[in-house]
């Protein structure tokens, strides 16, 4: 078949080749031919991930992970055949490898991601995509130099709820957009990053220098592996954890890519354990007027410290009604009152009079009756039970490594989504406004 290629001439043309780009662009591979994958930073979401990935129809070859227990549980579940490393360059040396999920602390992600498609590998990268604004452009560069297929791990715009949403904004159902407000409050030792510590966490099981790479060397300290989001050396804080999802979802429903300003504010209120991030955070944003949509405002929040329980959601709100995503997605419309009513009770008498006199030739006395009653309109949409958009976006990626097509997330939706998260850490500790370009995805000041 024209265009295709088996798995077995796959490899044959790869031998010799090193690491060069096994499969460029445009060409595809039988939709029979199970993907081989490898899973990198073998931890909560690299477990899940593998999870979603093969039970969309990958088959998991190769993991590397820099604390030994990780592995030996991979290979617990996943037979003791796997192939395990400390070292992530021995999983890209291998041949049989054709997509590499990557799922270490967020500092590593730009280099390990760089180095897997210059090898010539598929990447499925998790969020936020870098660490640093200056990692971004590498990471796009890199997709775009080799051909390589790379999906973001910010799951949420693979799911039939937000495609809903998406629907309906673009049918005008809330009519123009003027600001959206999404949050994810959370109020649980886990939901602040608190994740246990194993009892062999010793420096013969970590490798902790391929932990630390490009953060400052500090000594073994297991704490700064396990709980690494509450280090700004290894993480990206609340922003990076959860805004990033937010603007995920937030620019898949509405087509934008981006703000022009951004503005945050926030606090280490409870979870004083070392952590040098704030748990509250406050961000807002201004997105100018594109052919998309019309300039509004966002507003963003995490708040660790809720006293109530773990929510998180969105609200788009218009001038004709309010789009709200939860589990699933709800339109409520209060239609606008058939006349504008009056505040005349402090003028004079005469003066009252007179006003009433002209208001009631514009809008006549009416008797209410059954049909004046307005409709408070409220539609539901629910995914059904047990949906899971991370399966669909493991199917997503794992489709367009097939076909060589265009993935959901690519490295220019992860960065625009990235981009503005990781300004709201640089407002945050600087103290200041950011500006954003995000057409060129670049920081102005
Ligand atoms: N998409 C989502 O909903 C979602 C949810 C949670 C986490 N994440 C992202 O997934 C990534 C991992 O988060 P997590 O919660 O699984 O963290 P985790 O600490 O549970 O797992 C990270 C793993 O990476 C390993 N590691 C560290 N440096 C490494 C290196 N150089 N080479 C190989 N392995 C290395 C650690 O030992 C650990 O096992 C983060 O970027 C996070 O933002 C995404």
């Amino acid at each position: 078949m024209r265009g295709m290629t088996t798995r077995r001439h796959f490899l044959a043309a790869s031998a010799g080749a090193g690491l060069a780009p096994l499969l460029g662009q445009g060409q595809t591979r039988s939709a029979n031919d199970q993907i081989q994958i490898a899973i990198i930073g073998a931890g909560g979401q690299g477990s899940d991930d593998v999870r979603s990935s093969v039970a969309g129809g990958s088959k998991l070859v190769a993991a590397s992970d820099i604390y030994q227990g990780r592995l030996t549980r991979m290979q617990e579940v996943y037979g003791k055949d796997l192939f395990v490393t400390r070292d992530y360059r021995e999983v890209l040396a291998r041949p049989g490898v054709d997509a590499v999920i990557i799922a270490t602390p967020d500092h590593w992600h730009q280099k390990i991601a760089v180095d897997a498609m210059n090898a010539g590998k598929d990447v499925y990268l998790e969020k936020p995509m870098v660490q640093r604004i200056d990692d971004g452009r590498l990471v796009v560069d890199a997709q775009q130099r080799t051909g390589r297929i790379l999906q973001v791990g910010s799951q949420r715009v693979s799911s039939i709820v937000y495609k809903k949403a998406q629907e309906l904004m673009q049918a005008g159902a809330i009519g123009k957009l003027n600001m959206v407000e999404a949050w994810w409050d959370r109020n649980s030792a886990i939901g602040a990053w608190q994740y246990s510590i194993p009892p062999d966490a010793t420096p013969e099981n970590i490798d902790w220098d391929r932990f630390l790479g490009r953060a400052p060397k500090v000594p073994f300290e297991p704490v700064r592996l396990f709980r690494w989001r509450n280090y700004r050396d290894y993480g990206t804080g609340v922003a990076g954890d959860l805004f990033v999802h937010l603007f995920s979802g937030m620019h898949f429903v509405t087509g934008a890519v981006g703000p022009t300003r951004v503005y945050a504010a926030g606090g280490l209120r409870f979870w004083k354990d070392g952590r040098d991030v704030p748990d509250v955070l406050l961000g807002l944003y201004d997105y100018p007027e594109t052919a998309k949509h019309p300039a509004f405002n966002l507003a963003l929040r995490v708040n660790f410290v809720d006293g109530g329980s773990e929510n998180s959601g969105f609200r788009f709100i218009g001038s004709e009604g309010i789009l709200t995503i939860d589990r699933g997605v709800t339109i409520a419309k209060t239609p606008r009152e058939a006349e504008p009513g009056y505040t005349v009770d402090t003028f004079p008498k005469a003066i009252q009079e007179e006003f009433l006199k002209k208001y009631y030739e514009q809008y006549p006395r009416r008797n209410p009756t059954a049909d004046a009653i307005r409709p408070q309109a409220e539609d539901r949409y629910l995914p059904p039970q047990g949906y899971s958009d991370h399966r669909d976006h493991h199917r997503n990626f794992l489709a367009a490594v097939r076909s060589r097509q265009q993935v959901i997330e690519d490295s220019i939706f992860g960065f625009r989504a990235a981009g503005p998260a990781l300004l709201s850490n640089v407002s945050y500790f600087e103290q200041r406004i950011c500006t954003w370009d995000p057409v060129t995805m670049t920081q102005k000041f």
